[in-house]
């Protein structure tokens, strides 16, 4: 018989009852995974990214399987925050979720309206994830966290909304670890690390890109090394900076790297289109290592692995 787990861990200023939550993009925008999950378990759900205005996102085909993952370009379709809020957020909350909202924009000004428009939301909404790093937007032009200055320049726009922010960073460049600084100057209370790699598939029949956007983004088992490097050089360069890893997390095993590497929770995205429950599934997973191996606090796993 095991130990029993303190599953408890802090994000920033945010508590949370659990150190895995959804990873934006895989969760939909309210409670369409109620269904499978009793989403009141969980650390939280982070809903899809929010622009200031609806957004039909990017053509079909947006999803295509790659070896051990898949390859997305849905390009940010969504409601927008001020209709979230109004039709989508209540059956979340109803749900008894923590929620972590997240917002996108092309240009500064738009993280700004987005974050405006969050303003005085529910309590229960308990941070911001702002996405800097989303590679389907116009092929790629948008991507804040390549660079430091736009990084910070739409963070501090993003901050309107008076809510932590956690900016939610990029493994397609090599200055993760500048960019995260960055971030973190500009008000970020905490990194998600990180987003999709960018990819492509062609169609050989068709010759062209097989995805309506042209590229996209990887995710899934294939990227999870890449996360756990990320992970790993951010904490080591800033051990003091929060960190929300993501990328490939599929059991509790999977889970527990990235917080050895750093973490302090985890995400689950692309093993929730394989099964709705992964989220769930892997939190057991944690809990499960972490007895088996006497860790009675999650929390003291979070950057085990540095020497
Ligand atoms: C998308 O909607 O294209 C994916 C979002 C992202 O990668 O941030």
């Amino acid at each position: 018989m095991g130990v029993a787990v303190d599953l408890r861990t802090t994000v920033g200023s945010v508590d949370l009852a659990a150190p895995v939550m959804t990873a934006s993009g895989t969760a939909g925008h309210g409670d369409e995974l109620a269904a499978y999950v009793d989403l009141s378990t969980i650390g939280a759900v982070v809903v899809k990214s929010l622009g200031s205005t609806p957004w039909a996102g990017n053509p079909a085909p947006r999803v295509h399987p790659t070896p051990s993952g898949m390859i997305n370009s849905v390009g940010l379709q969504g409601p927008g925050v001020a209709a979230w809020r109004e039709h989508e957020l209540p059956a979340v909350l109803a749900t008894g979720a923590t929620v972590v909202a997240s917002i996108w924009g092309r240009h500064v000004e738009d993280f700004g309206a987005a974050a405006e428009q969050l303003a005085g939301v529910d309590e229960r909404v308990v941070a911001v994830e702002v996405n800097l790093s989303c590679p389907n937007l116009d092929g790629g032009a948008h991507l804040f966290a390549h660079d430091p200055d736009a990084t910070a320049a739409a963070l501090r726009a993003a901050s309107a909304a008076g809510l932590p922010m956690w900016a939610k960073l990029s493994s397609n460049t090599d200055r993760v670890v500048q960019i995260a600084a960055a971030a973190q100057a500009a008000g970020a209370e905490a990194v998600t690390v990180a987003n999709t790699l960018m990819g492509m598939v062609i169609d050989v029949d068709a010759r062209r890109p097989l995805l309506g956007g042209g590229g996209g983004g990887v995710s899934g088992p294939a990227i999870h090394p890449m996360a756990v490097r990320t992970v790993y050089d951010v904490h080591a360069a800033l051990p003091d900076l929060p960190i929300v890893g993501v990328g490939g997390v599929v059991d509790g095993r999977s889970a527990v790297e990235l917080l050895l590497a750093g973490a302090s929770a985890v995400q689950v995205g692309t093993a929730s289109f394989a099964d709705p429950r992964s989220v769930r599934l892997v939190l057991e997973g944690v809990e499960t290592w972490c007895s088996r191996a006497g860790v009675s606090r999650v929390r003291d796993l979070i950057g085990g692995a540095h020497g």
